[in-house]
Formats: structure tokens, sequence, C-alpha cells
């Protein structure tokens, strides 16, 4: 009886600290969205950026217009306020003093006069005349760049020819502020662009001071897309590309950047950041890494593109090994993307080169061997028509594809070597990124289908998902414990997240440009926590959903 009354006076106790206390502050800053055209704004997003840091706070109004930062995310201190709502400026001071009590602040918006300057590139491509099959190749300009730099230019399409061989001919990890040129040429004839370029000169502003089609627009999110908190963290330089962001155990983001030579250690918590130097570079090769890959064993592997090798790093010794290919592999066009970690099954680590090949390699990590395979052979066109984007291995380390120029699903057979390939319904979807589950379904990614997709290896059942808006873009996705699917458009820089059972799609508005790549969910709390590298904008990227 008196450890029952006990309990009952705690959890009494507990109910009266939680309730607030008349006057206490339940929010650090509030206020109403309002333009004169719109008097109720839904759906705009409110960031808040204290003077001298590196943090950005952003949370979005809901259906009364009213946006709210919750207790406790900004300290007092002087802010400057930016707000993100196609079509729309702030109207007013940007500058906010938020005292020990929070404060209030209604936001005004105004139409602005330069809506090309804040669209997304989903919004350029759904603006651009032309059939889909024109408008899809745009999808392949917005990996190292805004589409608006496209649409801006005054080139005819003789001169779009010499440009588009220079584009063809930077690295991957190339993005504007930082260039690199492949080791070999990738396109030497200016005229193999003719069509593209004729169709670029066609949507520029060659022709004219502006654009002779309406410029299209997203309608904002809304409803439960607007109950989320999104925390983006400045990184030091703003050529640093956080391609994969990984959390670990401890609630560490870890990242590859694209275009150097690290691998990155950021704090949440303490804000700190660590840059770990991977040691040992190929000469005159382009820099940078993709996959990053947290394995069982608390160890790292890196695909390392251009440098033709395997990394794995070791965060308690501070020690790495590189697997360098062997010669007749490593050619100055290797570019080594994706990893894999199940190598206790059997030892070995599978890998894939974009390099127009095709060529899937298999590391053995006790001998430092490459063993090669050619899965492209067994296509239709070949290496030539077919690329592999995803290699992610099942339970028993058999390599699953996801191909990147039409609509396959492959498989390598760890024993036999034997390939498959499946088609997934959409035709030309893309599959990029994706991952294997605990149930060994298969998830990935349609690029230009606009579809997330999962293939059951068991049944090879295929199920597909629309994205909510269109030409978003998504570039990889990943399931929460719920079963909820996340992902995030590169075009649309909108993190959507889809319920596959009743198939309710919901989009959170990211506050900046972010070409968002690698996604993945921290499910250590009640809720998920998103998490993304801005591979344009230099941040890590955190949204906090409410529910
Ligand atoms: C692999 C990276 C990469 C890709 C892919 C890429 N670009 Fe670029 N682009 C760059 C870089 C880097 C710059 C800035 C340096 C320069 O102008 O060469 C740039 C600049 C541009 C410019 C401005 C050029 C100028 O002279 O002002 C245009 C226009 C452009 N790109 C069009 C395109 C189009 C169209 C595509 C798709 C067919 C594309 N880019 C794909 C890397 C890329």
């Amino acid at each position: 009886m008196r450890k029952l009354n006990l309990l009952v006076t705690t959890a009494l106790t507990a109910l009266v600290v939680a309730a607030p206390r008349a006057g206490a502050q339940q929010a650090d800053l509030t206020g109403l969205v309002s333009s004169p055209d719109e008097p109720v704004m839904e759906g705009v997003v409110v960031s808040a950026k204290k003077d001298g840091g590196i943090v950005t706070v952003s949370v979005t109004s809901d259906d009364k217009g009213r946006f709210s930062f919750p207790a406790g995310r900004l300290e007092p201190g002087k802010y400057t306020l930016s707000v993100r709502a196609t079509g729309y400026e702030l109207d007013g001071a940007r500058a906010l003093e938020i005292a020990a009590g929070g404060a209030t602040r209604d936001i005004k918006l105004k139409k602005t006069r330069n809506i090309a300057a804040q669209m997304t590139n989903s919004e350029w491509m759904q603006s651009a005349p032309g059939p889909d099959e024109m408008r899809a190749a745009l999808l392949d300009c917005q990996t190292c760049h805004t589409l608006e730099r496209v649409f801006r230019s005054t080139y005819d399409s003789d001169t779009f020819t010499q440009v588009l061989t220079r584009m063809a001919n930077y690295a991957s990890e190339s993005f504007w502020l930082k260039p690199q040129v492949r080791p070999l040429n990738r396109a030497s004839n200016p005229e193999q662009f003719r069509k593209m370029a004729d169709y670029i000169a066609s949507l520029n502003l060659s022709a004219g001071e502006t654009w002779t089609y309406p410029l299209k627009t997203l309608p904002r999110v809304k409803g439960r897309g607007t109950r989320a908190i999104v925390t983006e963290y400045d990184l030091p330089r703003r050529t640093i590309q956080p391609h994969d962001v990984v959390m670990d155990k401890e609630g560490i983001a870890w990242f590859t950047d694209f275009g150097d030579q690290t691998i990155g250690r950021f704090d949440p918590k303490t804000l700190k950041l660590t840059e770990i130097k991977i040691p040992e570079t190929v000469p005159g090769r382009p820099t940078g890494s993709l996959d990053l890959e947290l394995t069982k064993d608390g160890t790292f592997l890196v695909g390392m593109m251009n440098q033709g090798a395997i990394g794995n790093y070791d965060p308690k010794t501070d020690k790495w090994k590189i697997w360098h290919m062997p010669p007749e592999f490593n050619k100055d066009n290797i570019q080594l993307n994706q990893v894999t970690i199940n190598y206790d099954v059997d030892g070995k680590v599978w890998t894939n080169t974009n390099d127009g090949t095709g060529n899937i390699y298999r590391l053995d990590v006790n001998t430092g061997k490459y063993e090669l395979f050619e899965p492209l052979k067994l296509l239709p066109g070949g290496p030539a028509a077919n690329a592999i984007y995803q290699v992610s291995p099942d339970k028993q380390n058999n390599a699953w594809l996801g191909e990147f120029r039409n609509n396959y699903i492959g498989r390598i057979d760890a024993k036999t070597g034997e390939t498959k390939f499946w088609p997934v319904p959409t035709e030309k979807s893309r599959n990029r990124r994706g991952r294997m589950d605990d149930n060994d379904v298969f998830w990935f990614a349609e690029y230009r289908g606009n579809k997330l997709g999962s293939f059951d290896t068991k049944t090879q059942a295929i199920k597909e998902w629309t994205m909510a808006s269109p030409w978003s873009a998504p570039y990889d996705l990943v399931t929460d414990k719920r079963g909820d699917i996340w992902a995030a458009g590169m075009a649309t820089d909108r993190v959507t997240r889809v319920n596959p059972k009743t198939g309710e799609t919901v989009e959170y508005q990211l506050p900046k440009p972010t070409n968002a790549r690698r996604v993945v969910v921290d499910d250590s709390r009640p809720l998920p926590v998103f998490w993304t590298g801005s591979n344009h904008g230099a941040s890590i990227v955190k949204v906090e959903p409410l529910d």
C-alpha cells in the first residue's frame, strides 16, 4: 500500500511540474503569417538563425497561419528571420531579439518580383514546355547546380553544344563551387548534344528577356506536413558536400564529403566538427567519396569513387585500412560508389563502378583481392544502354542491384555468380539509391519514375508509391520501425513520409535549396528523427516530425 501511495504521489508531482504555470513560456517565438492577398497563410517555412551561430531552426505555419517555435529551441539573443514560400518574400524587419520570456512576431509577406530566384528544380521542370522525355533529361543537370542556372542562361544551341560537352567532362564529385575535371574525357563531339542543346535553347533566355511560358509553382505543404521542426547545422566551408550522412548510436552525424578526401564527424550536441583525412590518394584523380556505411563492428566503409579504393575507418583506433584496386581494374575513370556491409557472412564486400561499364567488383577483405562481375551483359543493349547505381546485400550476402537507365532490379548470387534481372512496372523508373531492410525487402528510389519502390527478395513482389509532387526526383529512401517510408525530393527540397499501408503521404518543406542525397532515420526515440545532408548547401539537416 505504501508503495502504491508513493507511486501516485510521484505521478502527481510529475503532472504538476509538466503543466505550464500561469504566464510561463510555452514557445520561444510565435506569430501569424499573412500577406495582403492571403490573410491566413499555411505552409510558410519560418526560420530563425542566431547571429554569429551555425544553427538555423525552422517551423511551418499551420492552417490558422500560426507558427510556433517550441520552448527550449531558441535561447535568448539576437536572431535573423527568413521565410520560404515560393512567390513571396518577407515584408518588414528581419532582425529579432528573443528575451528570456520568449517573443511574438507576426510575419507579413509580399509578392516577390523575382520568383525565378525562388523556384525549385521541380518547379522549373513542371514549367518547361516539351515532351516528358526531353524534360527528364534535365534531371541530369541538377546534380551539380540548380536548374535556375540552366533556365537563366542566354546561350543559343551552338554554344550549348560546347557547354554540354564541358558539363559531361566534369567529374561526378563536382558542383558549381568546386568543379573537377574527369581524368578521361566522357564526351568530345559537341554535335552529340545537339538535340538537348536545341531543347535548352528553346527554354532559356537566348531569344528574349523573359520566359515565354508560365512559371508553375508547387502548392505549399499543408496539414501534417506543417508539423515538424527542422534544424540546419552549417558546416564551416561552403565547398563541403555532405553526401551520405549516417547517425551512430551516440547521436553523432558522420558524413562523406563528396568533393574532398575527408569524412566528417559532427556532434549536434556540442556543435563540434572533426574532419578526418582519408590517408592515401591517387594524385591527379578527382577527390571525394560517396557511400558511407556503418558496419556491424562499429567501423565505417567508404566508397572512394575515382580514387579506385574502398576505405575502412575505425573510430576507436582512428586508423584507416585502404583496399586499392589492382592496376587492371584501377583505370583513371574508375568510380566506386557503393559498398556493402555483410562481410561477416563470407568475408566479401560488393562495390560498383559508375564508369559506363556497369561492372560490379567483390573485395575479399582478408586477401584484399577484387573479383570482376559484368551483370549488364545480360540486359538488352548491354552496358551502353544500362547502368548500375545501387548494390545492397541480403542476409546471404547476395548482391542486389538497382539499375539506373531503365527500370531493372538485379541479383548476383554470391555462391554461383549467376545473375538475374526483373523489370519494375514503371518504365524508365531509373532506380537510384536504396537499401535492404531486415526482412530482405529491397527498397529503391525511382529517380525518374518519381516513385518509391520495394522488391520482396523472397516472393519477388514489387510495390510502388508515387511521390506527392511531380518531378520530385527522389534519390534515396529508408523505412522506420513503424513501417513508414522516408525519402527526400532532390528537386523539391521536400522530405516525404509515406504510410505504405494507407498510402497517406506527408511532405515537409526544407527551408533552403538542399539537394538531399542519402537519407537516414534515427529510430531511438518515440518519434522518428530524419537526417540528411545539404549536398549543395553545406549543412547537416535534421527534421523532427511532431507526430
Ligand atoms: C558533373 C557536374 C555538372 C553537371 C552534371 C552539369 N553541370 Fe553545368 N556546371 C557545372 C559547373 C562546375 C559549372 C560552373 C563552371 C562552368 O561554368 O564550367 C556549371 C555551369 C553551368 C552553366 C553556366 C555556364 C556559363 O558559362 O555561365 C550552365 C548553363 C550549365 N552548367 C548547364 C548545364 C546543363 C544544361 C546540364 C545538364 C545537361 C549541366 N549543366 C550539368 C557542373 C555540372
